[in-house]
């Protein structure tokens, strides 16, 4: 049996029947059918149970709730459980527990306590997994899979044991072959750092100052390649004995320990966890912006990963649509893990699932069915209160429901003609040697993101390849700090207008400077150096000529004859650059500056763009476009889309609103580019 692509878009939960007895187990698929969902994760936190003791299995409380659920034509999105080693496996074997950079071992007691790369407790996760794909894989309620849960939650993929420092000591002794190559590589010569042999070799920590870059970041790739690694010890398992079914991982929000794209080779279904309230206490750190959004999350930082795992979730097939699903969505209630836990506004929780509907996403899964009333997670709102009786995320699901079964959107997405660039190799290096406290290539991306969905323009988010770039009008590459001289040349033989932030191409693979100056294979597209990188606290911003400021970041760039200046700073050194079809900006931008020149840059791709109240968000999908309010206040939308179809909504579009209107739409207003000015010296 295959499994295909869902032909419409869909609701799912987060179960753990494990929790509850089995009388109530028939009780909560009737509620859930009723509910409209139509697919239940379970089992990811379930190893204990299912071997209690070694090699003893215990398959018949999980047979039972399968049949429950089966019973009421769910779906299972069955999951690998590894993320929680049972206390008698950690016992036989404690040096499977992973270490802090400080040394300390993290014991047993809560989750992912493991190393990824512990070859007998990989054995472990073999066993269990071939044990479970053989038992369910042909399963008919068994749809799904899902590996692991979240790899590298709570600062797990990097490991400083045992069996991580001989792993990294061959994995740096296949990569350089020789031990001279790798002190060449490095810059060993610096600091007396020459090492005689890999076995010399230690973690990048708990040395008395800053430790190599160069080594850092080789351990940064050692410990991402062994969660692909890990990952794909289970996709082979699983794709042997439950042919047809796709498999997925549940990934995390601004999270960069590995690399995602990697991982992704492997997933038929690139899933992530939202929690936008969680995500505004915890990663958002800007106090206006807390205020300005709490009870409804940031505009841009969930839909930011809806479009980041949309592009994972295409790497394995190479489809032009990627699958990719919400697998844990926040409830519309508090969560249990910020510092504050709010309740989100009416309307809000509708906007999510929304928002990632609109975004392609297939199935939207909330977290979690009902509130536990013990253990670590009590505090977290389920669908239905610790009672068993349904609360505010349970009513959603039914109102959702029926919006559906009207509006009939599709997953999948059409291909943006914008794509915006993110690259974990860069991630690492800006978080290895960031020149500036507050400078980072996520934070960089996220705000380019942000500026052209203020615009109005949908994204693709891609990783740095030809393919990702292929037919787009417009590639946006902020702070992209490595790039290779292929994909210089792939973005140079494509008709694209790039837009590149400061830093790209400034170092090289190894984390060096780049040959002839940042931005290294940029130069390709752009004649010119990086010769000063200047970088100062937000509260020095440098101003600029045109309006607004650079926020503490100012390269100084030496540009040959055929390149123009765009902007400058108020003294006159140049701050935008242009040769042709490429911008290259010498400063990091802040917003009110960032929207000019996205706009020149949009104007330059022939892209039409629109002028959005604030808090106005839209997203175009095939012929459909939907609108979105993360603001408090209704907002009149019909002088933007005259005589637009409304689909659903309405354009007086209230607080937490959402809207669907028929595509095309003429745009409604649309600026000028200043005409540049000649590079004076
Ligand atoms: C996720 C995790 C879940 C649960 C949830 C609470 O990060 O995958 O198991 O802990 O957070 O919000």
């Amino acid at each position: 049996m295959t499994f295909e692509r869902e032909a419409r878009q869909t609701l799912g939960v987060c179960y753990y029947p494990e929790h509850w007895p089995e009388s109530r187990w028939p009780i909560d698929a009737q509620m859930m059918a009723a509910a409209g969902i139509e697919y239940v994760r379970i089992a990811e936190f379930a190893w204990s149970l299912l071997e209690p003791r070694p090699g003893v299995h215990d398959w018949g409380w999980l047979d039972r709730a399968i049949d429950e659920l089966a019973a009421m034509q769910l779906k299972v999105v069955l999951c690998t459980p590894t993320a929680t080693p049972p206390k008698w496996l950690v016992d036989q074997m404690p040096d499977m527990l992973p270490v802090d950079a400080q040394g300390q071992v993290r014991g047993f007691g809560s989750r992912r306590h493991y190393c990824f790369s512990h070859e007998g407790y990989r054995r472990e996760c073999a066993r269990i997994t071939d044990a479970m794909a053989r038992r369910y894989g042909d399963h008919p309620a068994v749809a799904a899979w899902q590996t692991d849960n979240e790899y590298g939650c709570h600062r797990t993929t990097l490991s400083y044991s045992d069996a991580a420092l001989s792993g990294f000591r061959r994995w740096l002794a296949d990569r350089y072959q020789e031990i001279g190559n790798l002190n060449r590589a490095w810059g060993n010569v610096f600091w007396s750092m020459i090492y005689d042999s890999f076995e010399q070799i230690e973690f990048p920590a708990a040395a008395v100052t800053q430790t190599n870059p160069s080594h850092q970041l080789d351990f940064r790739r050692y410990a991402s390649e062994q969660v692909a690694s890990f990952n794909k010890l289970q996709t082979d398992i699983i794709r042997q004995h439950s042919p047809g079914r796709p498999i997925s991982h549940n990934f995390m929000g601004k999270f960069f320990e590995f690399d995602h794209y990697a991982v992704s080779q492997e997933l038929d279904i690139a899933a992530w966890d939202a929690y936008p309230l969680g995500f505004l206490d915890r990663e958002i750190g800007d106090e206006a912006l807390m205020k300005r959004y709490m009870g409804i999350g940031h505009p841009d930082f969930d839909p930011f990963h809806h479009d980041l795992y949309r592009s994972c979730g295409e790497l394995r097939n190479g489809q032009d649509k990627g699958r990719w699903w919400v697998m844990e969505q926040q409830p519309p209630g508090p969560l249990n893990w910020g510092a504050y836990n709010p309740a989100p506004l009416p309307g809000a929780g509708r906007l999510w699932v929304w928002e990632a509907f609109a975004a392609g996403a297939e199935v939207v899964s909330f977290f979690r069915w009902r509130q536990p009333s013990f253990a670590q997670e009590q505090m977290h709102e389920g669908l239905l209160l610790p009672d068993g009786e349904a609360n505010d995320g349970y009513r959603l699901c039914c109102e959702i429901n029926e919006e559906l079964q009207q509006l009939l959107p599709e997953p999948g997405s059409s291909r943006a003609e914008v794509a915006l660039i993110f690259d974990y190799d860069s991630q690492w290096m800006m978080e290895i040697q960031p020149t500036a406290a507050d400078a980072s290539h996520f934070d960089s991306v996220l705000q380019a993101y942000a500026a052209l969905r203020r615009a109005g323009i949908s994204v693709d988010i891609v990783p740095p390849t030809e393919n990702a770039i292929a037919g787009r009008k417009l590639v946006v590459m902020p702070m992209l700090t490595h790039i290779t001289p292929e994909f210089a040349e792939n973005l140079a033989a494509s008709e694209a207008v790039v837009l590149a932030g400061p830093w790209t191409g400034a170092k090289s693979e190894n984390l060096g400077i780049s040959e002839g100056l940042p931005p290294g294979a940029l130069r390709q597209l752009i004649d010119i150096r990086i010769r000063r990188v200047e970088t100062r606290p937000a509260f020095a911003p440098f101003n600029l000529a045109e309006g607004g400021t650079l926020a503490g970041w100012l390269e100084t760039v030496v540009a040959g004859d055929k390149v123009e200046v765009m902007e400058t700073l108020e003294n006159g050194q140049a701050t935008a650059l242009r040769s042709g079809r490429t911008i290259y900006l010498a400063g990091r931008y802040e917003n009110a500056a960032l929207d000019r020149v996205t706009r020149q840059a949009l104007e330059l791709a022939g892209l039409p763009w629109l002028d959005l109240p604030p808090d106005i968000r839209v997203r175009d999908n095939g012929n459909r476009r939907y609108l979105f309010n993360y603001g408090r206040d209704t907002q009149d939308l019909s002088a933007l889309f005259p005589g637009a179809q409304v689909d659903m909504g309405s354009l007086q579009l209230e607080s937490c609103g959402v809207a669907c209107i028929r595509q095309p739409v003429q745009p409604a207003t649309q600026q000028r580019v200043p005409a540049s000015r000649q590079v004076t010296t």
